[in-house]
């Protein structure tokens, strides 16, 4: 696969062969490895039937996708044990870091994407500069008002939140340089692969180490934070462009809202929420429950049981703890080989999430604070994906989204 046909080629890159996992990167499939999905039917297809088997001469693991996505998501449904869950959920940053550690060195592992722009032709705005200040911003006092005032006649302003290795920024500053791009990772090696990045302009990146699921203001700090080379820093209400791309699905899903509101928080009046991330019956989802790990492991990759019934671990453990789990049944969510966490969403279930976090930002604002509005849109797309040479193919789905703050 190529960056270009869509999202990191997350599930298709883990080594069956090797671990039955599947890893989240933004690299193309290895050969082999990519073998684990390619028999992933299109979703609401009819009944499709393949084997894949690994040419691997020594370990043989055989993966049947057969059935309709409907089918093979009934099948292999227990659950890792609540207290497993918890300790992966604990340690999501130590895992992300490990597996940019491990792949730091394995070029061409990391792609940037240069897709974004044909998929999101609002970013064609980031050839402009700030607005000139409307008779609104003048009459406008405040914090606010003085925000937009020092943005004027400046390039606009771009945050790409879990940003990796910085595949979403480089590719538009090498096309919009006059724009100003700000990014952050909660893991410290995807922050110094970002730095390092051959693109990496100081005057025209703000990069730092952040978890998305803190509170506003610890992002706040780090955003006034920005080196001397940068100037002024674009701080919370001063981005043209946020974008969250494969980022809100390794969250826990009670972390989703949340996180959407900070998101939306960051927005300038008139700026664009970006959002890309797996579906429901991707084929890496349909993958989870065929691997023959699914069946056997002692804490299957699965997260979230699909009923009480099927955790692995006694019910009444889970209820002897004094807080309720920390994923709640019937949710999509499972681990990757590597320990790291994936989701898969419904464009409704974005939809909801967007809204919702709109009303709660709204909610905690003060009496003759301005209300945030969003119009926007969000569709599944597939991708079809194909690997001619080795014979295998599967269909690729994504929610993709983007809200204007009109307000
Ligand atoms: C699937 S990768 C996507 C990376 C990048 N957005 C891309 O599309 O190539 C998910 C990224 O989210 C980061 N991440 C996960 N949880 C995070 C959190 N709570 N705060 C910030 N970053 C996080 C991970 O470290 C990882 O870099």
């Amino acid at each position: 696969m190529t960056d270009d046909a869509g999202p990191p080629a997350a599930s298709l890159s883990g080594s069956l062969a090797r671990t039955s996992s599947s890893g989240p990167t933004a690299a193309a499939p290895r050969s082999t490895d990519a073998q684990a999905i390619q028999a992933a039917s299109a979703p609401g297809s009819a009944t499709v039937t393949t084997a894949v088997t690994t040419k691997r001469p020594r370990v043989k693991p055989r993966i049947v996708l057969d059935g309709t996505p409907d089918e093979i998501l009934a099948r292999n449904n227990r659950a890792a044990s609540p207290a497993f869950v918890d300790k992966l959920l604990a340690r999501a940053g130590t895992h992300w870091n490990k597996f940019y550690t491990n792949h730091a060195n394995a070029t061409p592992f990391f792609k940037d994407r240069h897709w974004t722009d044909r998929e999101w032709p609002q970013l064609a705005q980031l050839a402009e500069v700030s607005e000139a200040q409307s008779a609104d911003d003048n009459a406008a006092e405040g914090v606010q008002a003085e925000r937009r005032r020092l943005a004027k006649g400046k390039g606009k302003a771009v945050l790409e939140v879990g940003c990796g290795t910085g595949a979403f920024i480089y590719p538009l500053l090498e096309r919009y340089p006059q724009a100003r791009y700000v990014a952050f990772d909660f893991a410290k090696k995807a922050v110094e692969l970002t730095k390092n990045h051959p693109l990496h302009d100081p005057s025209k990146c703000h990069i730092f180490q952040h978890d998305l699921t803190l509170p506003l203001s610890a992002l706040s700090e780090k955003l006034a934070a920005a080196p001397s080379e940068f100037g002024e820093p674009v701080r919370e209400g001063g981005f043209d462009v946020v974008s969250c791309i494969f980022v809100l699905s390794a969250l826990s899903p009670k972390q989703h809202m949340e996180a959407l509101q900070t998101l939306i928080s960051l927005l300038a009046p008139g700026g664009w929420l970006l959002f890309r991330d797996y579906a429901w019956h991707d084929a890496a989802q349909l993958r989870f429950h065929s691997l023959p790990s699914a069946s056997y492991a002692t804490e299957p990759s699965l997260l979230s049981p699909r009923t009480s019934s099927d955790v692995s671990e006694a019910p009444s453990a889970a209820k002897e703890t004094a807080d309720p789990p920390s994923v709640d049944p019937d949710l999509p969510f499972y681990r990757r080989g590597d320990n790291t966490l994936t989701y898969f969403f419904s464009s409704d279930e974005i939809a909801r999430h967007v809204s919702d976090a709109t009303a709660a930002l709204n909610n905690s604002k003060g009496e003759g604070e301005v209300r945030v509005e969003l119009e926007g849109a969000v569709e599944i797309v597939e991708r079809e994906m194909e690997n001619r040479k080795e014979g295998w193919g599967c269909t690729r789905r994504f929610v993709h989204g983007s809200w204007r703050r009109t307000r």
